[in-house]
């Protein structure tokens, strides 16, 4: 299955009973560049520093449930995921994934949480600190490559030839099922913003996400246009060095591309991943890639309203000034209502 069809009741679910949850805060700020700009603030989700969080435990936790579902024969109950049966069965199990950091702290975190073992494969362009971070939760971490792409083969390999469980956010034809469900724990932030929202009674025009393989964007574009009253724009917003999906959206299929390193290193994966792209494709959403120097730029503007991010995290406000320069899109606003949302979706390192 390459579609996205999630059951975003599933992981708010699971949250809920969960004492580390709590819904990540909607803010609105005043004049940045003029402007009057709603942030939903992803930078404290679960204590591991960014939405990935979302994702990675979410997916662990379902698959292990699954495999406890072929044993046993039963469904397993809320009450049983914190259960030291639960742990013993898990200890057996093992989750593989590539990651550029955020990613390989959510399973990671899943496997220390439900007493699985975690194997995360990082390239050389990953900091340092998201290593330490990984050794703290007990994960065994391979430098694996010089590139994002080059860690990720390494994580097939490992799990292909090893009782490995891979468990990626990209996909590809042929393994749709454990980034799918990544995806689905992403719902919960749209999810979210639609209770945010429809209690101040006040909705945003345009939506801008930054995007890597485009889990976070797809399944945002996926929830805005089933579930919220108001229906905003979409503006899926990348790095020049990795513009993937708005590649893969111009060829009609999902796409690698070539470039340099970009300083979003989040950011910087050039291929896009497949169940993302074909939900981005329904979605009708527009497209915007950002460099390295505009991603710094809204860095140091989000710090002076003291939200401490990093380029991959202010990527979308990046990308909304870049739209507001442009004298098109400043008519457009000073004649309509504008009122952006962007998500910062990650702490400073
Ligand atoms: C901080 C941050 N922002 C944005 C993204 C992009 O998410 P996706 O790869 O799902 O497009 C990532 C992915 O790792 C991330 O860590």
């Amino acid at each position: 299955m390459t579609e996205f069809n999630p059951n975003y009741t599933t992981p708010q679910h699971l949250l809920n009973a969960c004492p580390m949850y709590e819904k990540s805060p909607l803010i609105q700020l005043k004049s940045i560049a003029e402007l009057d700009v709603f942030i939903k603030d992803e930078s404290h989700r679960m204590g591991l520093g960014s939405f990935k969080a979302l994702g990675g435990i979410y997916a662990v936790a379902t698959l292990l449930a699954d495999k406890w579902l072929k044993v046993t024969g039963k469904k397993l109950t809320l009450e049983q995921y914190s259960s030291i049966e639960f742990k013993n069965f898990s200890s057996s199990s093992t989750f593989i994934c590539a990651s550029a950091g955020n990613h390989g702290l959510a399973v990671a975190s899943g496997a220390k949480i439900f007493g699985a073992k975690a194997i995360i494969h990082l390239s050389e362009q990953v900091p340092e600190e998201f290593e330490k971070r990984l050794i703290n939760m007990f994960a065994v971490v391979v430098r694996s490559g010089k590139t994002y792409e080059e860690s990720v083969d390494a994580a097939i390999k490992d799990a292909n030839t090893s009782n490995g469980i891979l468990l990626a956010d990209g996909s590809w034809e042929g393994y749709t099922y454990p980034p799918s469900l990544v995806m689905e724990g992403y719902t919960v932030i749209a999810n979210e913003l639609l209770e945010q929202f429809t209690r101040i009674k006040k909705w945003p025009s345009h939506v801008f996400i930054q995007a890597g393989v485009g889990g976070l964007a797809a399944s945002m574009a996926y929830m805005i246009r089933e579930y919220w009253q108001q229906q905003p724009e979409i503006i899926v917003v990348e790095s020049e060095l990795a513009p993937c999906l708005q590649t893969s959206h111009r060829k009609g299929a999902s796409t690698t591309v070539k470039g340099a390193v970009s300083i979003m290193g989040r950011l910087d994966c050039k291929s896009a991943s497949l169940v993302a792209f074909n939900a981005l494709e329904k979605a009708n959403v527009d497209y915007l890639s950002i460099s390295d120097k505009e991603s710094i730029a809204a860095t140091r503007i989000l710090q002076e309203n003291n939200i401490s991010t990093t380029p991959s995290g202010a990527a979308g406000l990046a990308g909304l000034l870049k739209l507001y320069k442009t004298v098109r899109f400043k008519t457009y606003c000073a004649k309509n209502n504008f009122n952006p949302l962007i998500i910062v979706t990650e702490n400073k390192l």
